[in-house]
């Protein structure tokens, strides 16, 4: 199956090169481009059986996957590379589109050969001969960026003929998304790459058995690919290494909002909040924080008392939200959290695919009820009705989380409801 790679949509013309010398970043083992892809050739040339290796590395890390639910790594690469179906698909989402999350993008900018060395560790481990990259379609500097670093593996032959082994290939292709929030979602994502509407499909089965043209379908987010070199390479000590204060490894941190220097930081898991502010350059305008959202639009609001709490999936969860993308968004005390609030339960309206009826019609309940200008205690009743609804009945993660920011501000910030009679 060929997918049509031509159809990029970028906001920009800027056409950048790819990284050739080593980023300060820890997970990026190479110290210049001769030695790109080291890994996976010493892999290649070694006696030893690639799965047992990249499992081992992989479960003995405990690294969960980065796309924002958390799920092991490991786990989820044994369970593909048991499928008996001799036809393996690797698809890398580099469909980045979670409000607030960036890194993805400046990974693909900086680092593409760690993205395409995971994906070719990832085939070695399951038996697979082709792989795509599913790529958003703004992002189209990284896709002409990824695009030329593939061209280089085919031209160096780490791709093509013998990728995995002697006669053993692996193929990478891009496909630019038709573009749309939900259709980043992973089954969204191959009914787009089968030329289907872009639905999410009911999950079980999971891609793992069932997945691009009902075949056993290994699906990774780009900064999960990234991490893997440098795993394989230096094993789980390593990696426990990178921690601080008992957390283990490393995560790539997006920060945006109200905070002086916005951007992507690669940190330490175990560093708290407030430290990850500072690296942003502090709140701005000399403020404090009122709030922040951990995880992106689809975490919840958290006050100024949990800024202390590691960066941590588990620490995250315990301190009431998700870590989720790692996409960190600052609000300062000039900010009006109902509005935001709205603003994200908008999003999800608009972003719905529409697939599942609560989902399509109690987020726009839940909009028309917020955009009314002021709720009384029988409508936040309401809402935590419909939110209870919508996470029973929704197929995929957009419905089940649509309602769960804006209820966490209604919880945590009651303050901010306007004309609030509760
Ligand atoms: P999920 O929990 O359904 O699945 C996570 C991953 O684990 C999937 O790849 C799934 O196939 C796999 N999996 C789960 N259970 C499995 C099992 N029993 N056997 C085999 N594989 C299994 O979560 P989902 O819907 O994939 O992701 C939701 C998250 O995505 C949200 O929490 C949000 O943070 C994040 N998200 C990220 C975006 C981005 O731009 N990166 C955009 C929107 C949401
Ligand atoms: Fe579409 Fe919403 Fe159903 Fe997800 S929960 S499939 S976005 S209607």
């Amino acid at each position: 199956q060929q997918f049509i790679t031509d159809q990029e949509h970028s906001t920009t013309d800027e056409s950048l090169p790819p990284q050739q010398s080593k980023t300060s970043w820890k997970c990026d083992p190479y110290s210049s481009a001769d030695e790109f892809y080291s890994v996976a050739k010493g892999l290649r040339a070694s006696d030893s059986d690639s799965t047992e290796t990249c499992v081992n590395a992989l479960k003995g890390t405990n690294l969960t996957g980065r796309g924002g639910a958390g799920f092991p790594t490991g786990l989820k690469w044994e369970i593909v590379s048991k499928e008996a179906e001799p036809e393996k698909y690797v698809i890398c989402n580099a469909d980045e589109s979670e409000p607030g999350t960036f890194k993805d993008r400046e990974i693909l900018h900086r680092v593409p050969h760690l993205v395409i060395e995971g994906m070719l560790l990832a085939a070695m481990t399951i038996g697979a001969e082709s792989g795509i990259v599913y790529v958003r379609h703004e992002y189209g500097p990284e896709t002409r960026i990824l695009r030329s670093a593939i061209q280089k593996a085919y031209e160096s032959g780490i791709l093509g003929e013998s990728a995995r082994g002697p006669g053993q290939r692996f193929d990478l292709e891009i496909f630019v998304s038709p573009g749309g929030y939900i259709l980043g979602e992973e089954t969204a994502l191959l009914e787009a790459l089968e030329d289907k509407r872009g639905e999410p499909r009911n999950k079980p089965p999971y891609p793992g058995q069932h997945g691009l043209w009902g075949k056993p379908t290994l699906i990774n987010n780009v900064e999960t690919f990234a991490l893997v070199p440098s795993i394989v390479h230096n094993g789980p000590e390593w990696w426990e290494e990178q921690g601080i204060h008992g957390f283990s490894g490393l995560k790539f941190m997006c920060v945006s909002g109200d905070v002086r220097s916005p951007g992507v930081f690669e940190v330490p898991m175990g560093t708290t909040f407030s430290e990850v502010i500072e690296m942003a350059g502090g709140v701005s305008d000399d403020k404090r924080v009122k709030a922040f959202l951990p995880g992106g639009a689809s975490s919840l609001f958290l006050g100024p008392d949990k800024l202390d709490t590691p960066i941590d999936f588990d620490a995250v969860r315990k301190a009431g939200s998700m870590l989720g993308t790692g996409a960190l968004m600052v609000f300062h005390e000039g900010r009006d959290l109902y509005s935001l609030a709205t603003n994200l339960t908008q999003f999800f309206r608009n972003e719905s695919c529409g697939k599942c009826v609560p989902c399509r019609i109690g987020s726009h309940q839940a909009v028309t009820l917020l955009e009314s200008g002021g709720l009384r205690e029988e409508d936040v009743e309401f809402l935590g009705e419909l939110h209870e609804t919508l996470q029973e009945t929704s197929i995929c993660g957009l419905g089940q989380v649509a309602l769960a920011p804006v209820l966490s501000m209604l919880k945590n910030f009651p303050e901010e409801i306007p004309n609030d009679v509760i």
